[in-house]
């Protein structure tokens, strides 16, 4: 077995984990972003109560304001466990009142009233920064209101921790559970797929002659059906292969007698010294070797007829009129040989039938060929045609009749009638009913009509198709 196709296990496998970890990735993503456009939220109001802090110690001054921070203040406010604060105020003009210069103007222009977050960088390490425009004074005439700018910025040490602390607690769990999931599945499938593998190892220990049905109790529902058609391919199998073992068994036996037959004629014959005793040897060996030879194409159109052997035969609309005429004018000469007088009496149009030309001639044949044989020296045998809803072929003869305890024996293979001095091989009525089978039709046999002979029907069922469909004349 050990091909690289895909094991129906993997493709589960595959099916079921993959839009897991998906599930997954989409999961972490969302939750990350929310929780962390929370916390950021969060850490941008403490950045910006802190600017309020700054604002706090500005005052206005003589010309510009003025910024004075005491010392314990500033170290409250620049000490922090985590990350470095720095700020820095300016006037509207942009002159530095207070702070750390080197923290950089905001990006754009600050609308009084309205804080700016923005991301930055300050000593080469990433920060985040509030710049807000405050009024400052106004208390009183002497100092006329005025606006100042003030920037507070901070590293982001605690904001990076708290990312890397919700994806690790969103994350880590769900990993686990997904690890779990597949397990659980992995475990499943190899579980579910347990009887196919009960059935591969039924299947690859059987003998090559069992053909018994595969025993298929644990099998799941959804492999019952390809079972099922196993054991019916199997069922069809033996019917063909017993067929075949049955045939050359029987082909064996009969061939053996004849062929035996001939050898001692031949034996003879080679010892024969009179030339008018050796002509008739011969003369008897040529008739041997023609029964033999009617014996061997009587074996092969069984084999080819037989319905368990053949596959399902192509059946063509024809006309069974025109088709029994023609085989019948081809009995003439032999008819006339033997002194039988053949008729013909067809039906007054087309008989139309689902049927196949060749075997259906030689299902008119063996019956005409019985009539004419059994017949006696100076009888008739007539064929018949008649339409109607069952479409009837009648061969009737008037030889001795057949007593009604043969009437169904005479059709199984290698059956004849005691004391006929007819040659024959007993086969010509097993080949015509398994024709009439492939055909859908039945046969009946019975006394003829006038109390003498025998009369042959085979019914055919009317044709699927339209009944006047472009029936073809019988040749196909
Ligand atoms: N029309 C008939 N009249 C009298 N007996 C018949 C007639 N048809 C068949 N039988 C009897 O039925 C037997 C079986 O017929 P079947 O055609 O199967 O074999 P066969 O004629 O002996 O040999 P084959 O046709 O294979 O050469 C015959 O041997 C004969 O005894
Ligand atoms: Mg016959």
């Amino acid at each position: 077995m050990g091909s690289r196709r895909p094991t129906l296990q993997k493709k589960l496998l595959a099916w079921l984990l993959g839009p897991l970890l998906g599930l997954l990735a989409v999961d972490t993503v969302v939750t990350w972003s929310t929780s962390s456009g929370f916390s950021n939220h969060a850490y941008d109001r403490s950045l910006e109560e802190m600017a309020r802090e700054v604002v706090l110690h500005v005052r206005p001054g003589a010309g510009r304001p003025v910024f004075a921070m005491p010392a314990e203040a500033e170290r409250i406010l620049r000490v922090d466990q985590d990350d470095r604060v720095y700020f820095k105020v300016s006037a509207a003009d942009g002159a530095l009142i207070g702070g750390d210069a080197e923290l950089a103007a905001p990006p754009s222009p600050v609308t009084p009233g309205q804080p700016l977050f923005y991301n930055g960088m300050l000593h080469g390490e990433p920060v985040r920064v509030v710049a807000a425009r405050v009024p400052v004074g106004g208390q009183d005439a002497a100092q006329p209101l005025a606006q100042v700018q003030v920037q507070v910025a901070e590293t982001l040490n605690r904001r990076s921790r708290l990312t890397r602390d919700i994806l690790a607690s969103v994350f880590l769990p769900q990993l686990l559970l997904i690890l779990c999931a597949s397990a659980a599945v992995y475990f499943g499938v190899r579980q579910g797929l347990l009887p196919l593998q009960r059935l591969r190892r039924a299947v690859s220990a059987r003998s090559h002659l069992d053909l018994s049905p595969i025993e298929a109790s644990n099998v799941p529902g959804e492999v019952m059906p390809l079972v099922d058609e196993v054991n019916d391919l199997l069922r069809r199998l033996g019917t063909t292969l017993n067929f075949q073992n049955r045939f050359i068994a029987d082909a064996a036996h009969q061939l053996r007698t004849p062929v035996a037959g001939m050898k001692a004629q031949i034996e003879l014959a080679l010892r024969e010294t009179d030339r008018a005793r050796l002509q008739h040897s011969i003369g008897q060996l040529y008739h041997s070797a023609d029964r033999l030879s009617r014996l061997v194409s009587q074996l092969l159109s069984l084999a080819r007829n037989e319905p368990g052997a053949v596959e399902s035969v192509a059946l063509h609309t024809l006309d069974l009129n025109a088709l029994a005429l023609e085989v019948t004018m081809e009995w003439v000469p032999e008819a006339l040989r033997r002194n039988v007088d053949l008729g013909f009496e067809g039906a007054d149009g087309e008989v139309v039938i689902d049927g196949d030309t060749h075997r259906l001639r030689e299902l008119i044949n063996n019956l005409i060929d019985n009539a004419v044989r059994y017949s006696q020296d100076m009888g008739s045998v007539t064929v018949r045609v008649a339409a109607g809803e069952q479409r009837q072929l009648s061969i009737s003869d008037d030889g001795p009749r057949i007593p009604v305890e043969e009437r169904e024996r005479i059709f199984q293979r290698f059956h004849r009638l005691l004391g006929s001095h007819v040659d024959g091989s007993g086969l010509g009525l097993a080949i015509v009913s398994e024709i009439a089978a492939l055909h859908n039709a039945h046969i009946t046999l019975e006394e003829d009509l006038d109390g003498v002979g025998n009369t042959f029907t085979v019914f055919f069922p009317a044709p699927r198709t339209r009944p006047d469909a472009g029936a073809q004349p019988g040749h196909g």
